[in-house]
């Protein structure tokens, strides 16, 4: 993560999403599971698109009404990656020559009754419907966009593993492959990159796992081929490209919080009142929103309060960031 903000190469007027045709991403998903046009074609579209493919419309619950969508090609182009380089610009090259993000292996353990190690693409099955949601996506380093997401709700996912009530908190470990990620031969970051929530987090209904944006398969600097997303959380908590994830007893250490512990805390709620010791938290570069009207107000929980301030009840936020 770098300590200064890079500035967009491509500052564009805020543009409104422009969702491609619906049945375009459905064909595209099928192909995904090798699930023939020919016996789709018998398939009610509803019975589709609710058992195998991306949904065909927004929940309803998460629209952000009157907000702007980020357009779709700065979201795939200006991302945070560390292990395919530390430039906005440099994941999609990176991530895109020839590492392989299917077949995928993921693996649920821990405290819990139900662990197992499944191809990713069974999980898929297993959790589904997909659904898509509109989120808010707020990055420690000062600057934001709203992404459509198409995934499960994390809530699912801890349902089917069972955690033990030992269970406390949930680790999330991205991939770790040095043979494919050359950063991965250096130890400038303790890899895997390792993130947390506590199992109240886990289970609120906005904690999301990601497998698509824009309603096709994440592509693989957004973290394919599946993702968390925390969006009440600054978003380095978002780990990508899931290969563990595993319920524990004690709070799990985490990569930014053990390079930076006074940096970047266990909690990283966003919280405009607490300044990042570097820079102000108390606004947001909205991307894509242009150089000189792109600049807004940071939300308290990234305007997630409503829904997610009881599980902070009384906690000292600037103690726990
Ligand atoms: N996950 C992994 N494995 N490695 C990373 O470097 N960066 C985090 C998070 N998840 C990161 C990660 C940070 S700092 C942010 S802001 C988001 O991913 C960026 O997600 P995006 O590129 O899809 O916008």
């Amino acid at each position: 993560m770098s300590d200064h903000c890079i500035r967009d190469r491509d500052l564009a007027a805020v543009a409104a999403a422009t969702p491609e045709p619906y049945y375009l991403r459905r064909r595209e998903f099928l192909r995904l599971f090798g699930l023939g046009v020919a016996a789709s074609a018998f398939l009610p579209l509803t019975s589709q698109a609710a058992s195998t493919g991306f949904p065909d419309a927004l929940n309803a619950g998460y629209k952000l009404d009157g907000v702007k969508i980020t357009p779709e090609d700065l979201v795939t182009s200006y991302n945070n990656f560390n292990e395919w380089g530390q430039a906005k610009d440099q994941p999609k090259e990176l991530a895109n020559r020839g590492w392989k993000t299917r077949p995928w292996s993921i693996e649920i353990g821990g405290l819990c009754a139900n662990p197992r190690k499944m191809d990713v693409d069974e999980l898929i099955q297993l959790l589904g419907p997909i659904e898509r949601r509109n989120y808010r996506h707020r990055c420690v380093e000062a600057w934001s966009m709203v992404i459509p997401w198409d995934g499960f709700p994390l809530a699912k996912l801890v349902d089917l593993a069972q955690p033990k009530g030992e269970a406390k908190y949930v680790r999330f470990a991205s991939f770790f492959d040095s043979a494919n990620c050359r950063a991965q031969r250096s130890n400038d970051f303790p890899w895997p990159y390792t993130e947390g929530l506590t199992i109240e987090e886990s289970r609120h209904e906005l904690a999301f796992l990601a497998v698509g944006l824009y309603g096709k398969p994440l592509p693989n600097q957004n973290g394919a081929p599946i993702r968390l997303v925390v969006p009440w959380k600054y978003g380095f908590k978002s780990a990508k490209s899931l290969a563990k994830i595993e319920f524990v007893a004690e709070q799990p250490k985490t990569l930014w919080n053990q390079l930076a512990p006074n940096e970047y805390g266990f909690y990283a709620n966003v919280n405009p009142n607490v300044d990042h010791p570097r820079w102000s938290q108390k606004s947001e570069r909205v991307i894509g929103a242009g150089f000189f009207s792109g600049k807004q107000a940071t939300l308290m929980f990234n305007g997630y309060e409503k829904q997610v301030g009881h599980l902070y009840a009384g906690m000292d936020l600037r103690k726990n960031f």
